[in-house]
């Protein structure tokens, strides 16, 4: 009967998935959270294969589809998905969206924010600009979901020095493991509150 008393996340990603995967496997073992959905804009996108391999049902969606949010919600409705988290996920969450699920979407971003948010700042695009501008660190952040591109309020960040040698490969390399260490404890405190 655990089942009951789980608390249902699903993970929405439009790349390659890496952190979907790892928190589908760190929540594997947990007795209170579980991941049931992957949902993604991009079938051919390598987090489609992730899902595949986890066995976690995969749920491939238009921008039309995530925009009118008639057939997305019924979808988080059917498999009670309490709380939906953004890892790499790339399209603008809708209004109606951002009602229903007030305050239970949160995103990871690969900076400190508010330093390279917004509008085109994702990836290895956030990683050049920081080494274009010779900053002395970077980092993640944790943040709840707005109205506005990595706007809402910040839940965790994490620092690591930028050194002198790093190009976009390193660096984006200790974001990431930041990114798997810290993503899914995260997700489980802000879940568990
Ligand atoms: C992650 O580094 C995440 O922080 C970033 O995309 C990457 C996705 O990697 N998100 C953004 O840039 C959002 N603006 P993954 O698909 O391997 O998890």
């Amino acid at each position: 009967m655990k089942i009951l008393f789980m608390k249902n996340i699903a993970v929405f990603g439009s790349g390659s998935g890496s952190n979907a995967e790892n928190i589908c496997r760190f929540f594997s073992s947990s007795k209170q959270v579980q991941v049931v959905l992957i949902g993604t804009n991009k079938k051919d996108a390598r987090i489609t294969n992730r899902a595949k391999k986890l066995k976690v049902p995969l749920l491939v969606f238009s921008k039309n589809e995530l925009n009118t949010f008639t057939k997305l919600h019924a979808v988080l409705l059917k498999t009670r998905v309490e709380y939906v988290i953004l890892a790499g996920f790339l399209l603008k969450i809708p209004e109606k969206m951002l009602e229903l699920y007030k305050n239970k979407i949160i995103n990871i971003h690969p900076s400190l924010l508010p330093k390279y948010g917004g509008k085109g700042m994702y990836g290895n695009n956030v990683h050049s600009s920081v080494l274009k501008n010779n900053d002395l660190f970077s980092g993640i952040t944790v943040h709840l979901v707005n109205e506005n591109y990595d706007e809402g309020e910040i839940l965790f960040q994490k620092k690591c020095a930028v050194d002198k040698g790093d190009d976009v490969s390193s660096l984006s390399k200790k974001i990431a493991k930041l990114e798997y260490l810290y993503f899914p404890k995260i997700i489980n405190s802000f879940v568990l509150k």
